[in-house]
């Protein structure tokens, strides 16, 4: 797969809510080559500090050769980036890492928190193809009404059933995705692709392997390279071994992993 270093130019910067930024870039070799659930390796300074690049999902592109990614600042790196002004170039390595493997079966895509972020690509990819949409869900989670209410109507524009939770209850159903997730009728086959934290993608593998559906999640770790130079990305896998995220992943069948909670 070939991957590319680009000097992006910001053209679009977004505060969606609190500490959640959406940046778009014009990066045209990146957004041709990616697919959903790839992810690039951002240059957050302009000279060498920090050091180390910071990984992001690839939020979404477009024909247009803009892509986009969504974070929140979480420390010195995503603090800088949210810190850029329009019109300023930045160093954007990818597309790298393994995507979700898009099936024609009926999709309920589930995103907790941040994990929204690389699930907006799935919706437009799933809505690019010839099969029956009006049998898929995307469950979107968070804590509170900022951190999913911003981000409903780009997802409802792909044409699929949008469910929302919050923790506290001030948008949407009260409670965690994987309980909405339970209380919905999906039809059968069904497959789930899941991006959030790791006690979320734990459970949601649990009830997609009760409920004989196939699942995908998307998993983190702390990366230094993103091209498996390093190991330093490494999780235990079922069998006893381990898998490299940035490389074998970071989407995996639900069923590889050896959740560590
Ligand atoms: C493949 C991949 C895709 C990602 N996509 C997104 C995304 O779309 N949007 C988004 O907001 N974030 C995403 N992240 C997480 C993002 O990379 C980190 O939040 C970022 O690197 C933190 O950098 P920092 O310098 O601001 O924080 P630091 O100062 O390095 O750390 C601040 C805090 O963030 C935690 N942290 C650092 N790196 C990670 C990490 N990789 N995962 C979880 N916690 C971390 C640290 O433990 C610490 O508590 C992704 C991570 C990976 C591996
Ligand atoms: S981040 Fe270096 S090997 Fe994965």
């Amino acid at each position: 797969m070939t991957q590319y270093q680009e000097k992006a130019a910001v053209i679009r910067i977004e505060r969606l809510s609190g500490d959640n930024v959406r940046l778009t870039f014009d990066c045209p070799d990146i957004a041709a080559a990616a697919s959903p659930g790839q992810f690039v390796m951002i240059r957050v300074g302009t000279g060498n500090d920090p050091l180390l690049r910071r990984p992001f999902s690839i939020h979404q592109t477009d024909e247009d050769g803009h892509l986009q990614v969504y974070f929140k600042v979480v420390g010195r790196g995503t603090g800088m980036l949210a810190a850029v002004r329009e019109g300023a170039e930045v160093s954007i390595l990818g597309p790298l890492g393994r995507g979700f493997q898009v099936a024609d079966s009926p999709a309920c895509l589930v995103g907790g928190g941040l994990g929204m972020a690389p699930l907006l690509f799935l919706a437009r990819k799933l809505s690019q193809l010839k099969r029956d949409r009006s049998r898929d869900t995307i469950i979107l989670g968070g804590r509170t009404s900022s951190e999913v209410e911003p981000l409903v109507k780009d997802f409802e524009e792909f044409g699929m059933t949008v469910v929302a939770t919050t923790d506290d209850g001030s948008y949407g159903q009260r409670g965690f995705v994987t309980a909405a997730f339970s209380s919905l009728s999906l039809p059968s086959p069904c497959t789930v692709y899941c991006c959030g934290p790791e006690p979320m993608l734990a459970g949601m593998s649990v009830l997609c392997r009760t409920r004989g559906y196939s699942c995908q999640v998307s998993v983190e770790s702390v990366m230094a390279c993103g091209m498996g130079a390093c190991l330093g990305c490494s999780k235990p896998n079922r069998d006893g071994g381990y898998v490299h995220v940035c490389v074998d992943g970071p989407v995996f069948d639900a069923e590889e992993m050896a959740w560590n909670i």
